[in-house]
């Protein structure tokens, strides 16, 4: 009999090693993430963040070792998985509302079968309110702040309800209320669902309340644990392969290098 746990984690990485040419993203990483785990993906800029996120959809091979979705291989297009790629301030940008992406995306090519033209209109309209952007969704993506369009671009992610869910700084462009607002707004949509979250971020203050564990990426070299594991002086200085500190105040933690320079903070320009 098949029980629960039995059932395979929702990802499995296995002696993952990733490159682009010589250069090591990530390095022989191994571990498990189960259905409904709320993962914080941190690491400084060009660690390879959004790398993971783009081996996990198929569109990039590990060099060796691998990673199992379910049992399975990745592959393109995958309907279990929700993604909100980064958004980059050169983003392609088109005069279509947000409601009318929405129905493009799921008339596209990522499905392979075509959702009823009347059940469509229901499945758009509930990711938009599930994102709460009812009030500007007929509004062309142009005219858009960025906030509102990260918000477009979560409504997609959600759109066929995913079983894991890879967002790529989701905070971006949010003001602080918003960003609250945000984590929230995934957190219950997780709860409600099951669904598997990889949340990255810059700075794991936000996330601390909700994530279950964290995956940080640093030196070509990744680790997964729970936030004290992972996040202290030690275990840092061997990620970065350099003499890292950790410093807690209150219930923040703030990640500096030896030469006192904040690593990790909120706010990041790209
Ligand atoms: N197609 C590619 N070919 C070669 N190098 C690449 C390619 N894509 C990314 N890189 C490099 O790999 C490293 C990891 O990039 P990645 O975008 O995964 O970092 P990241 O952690 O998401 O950073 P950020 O926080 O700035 O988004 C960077 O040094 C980047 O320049
Ligand atoms: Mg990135």
């Amino acid at each position: 009999m098949t029980t629960q746990r039995d059932a395979p984690p929702s990802i499995r990485f296995t002696s993952l090693t990733v490159r682009y040419g010589d250069d090591a993203v990530i390095t022989d990483f191994s571990g498990t993430i189960q259905p409904g785990e709320f993962i914080a993906v941190l690491g400084p800029n060009g660690a390879g963040k959004s790398t993971l996120l783009k081996t996990l959809l198929g569109l990039l091979k590990p060099s060796s070792g691998g990673i199992e979705i379910f049992g399975e291989a990745p592959r393109r297009g995958n309907p279990q998985i929700g993604y909100m790629p980064q958004l980059r301030s050169n983003a392609s940008s088109t005069s279509l509302s947000g409601r009318a992406y929405l129905h493009a995306v799921l008339e596209g090519y990522r499905w392979g079968f075509s959702w009823p033209s009347s059940s469509r209109d229901d499945v758009v309209l509930a990711a938009l309110k599930a994102v709460d952007a009812e009030s500007f969704m007929d509004r062309s993506f142009d005219v858009l702040s960025g906030g509102e369009r990260q918000r477009i671009s979560l409504a997609q992610a959600l759109l066929g309800q995913p079983q894991i869910l890879l967002l790529d700084e989701p905070l971006l462009n949010l003001d602080p209320r918003r960003q609250g607002e945000l984590i929230e707004m995934v957190d219950s949509v997780r709860k409600k669902l099951n669904v598997t979250v990889l949340f990255v971020g810059h700075d794991v203050n936000p996330l601390t309340q909700v994530m279950d564990r964290v995956l940080y990426i640093a030196g070509g070299k990744a680790a997964l644990g729970m936030v004290d594991e992972v996040i202290n002086s030690e275990a840092l200085s061997r990620l970065y392969d350099a003499q890292m500190k950790v410093i807690k105040v209150e219930d923040m933690l703030f990640i500096m290098a030896a030469d006192q320079r904040t690593i990790e903070h909120g706010d990041h320009f790209h």
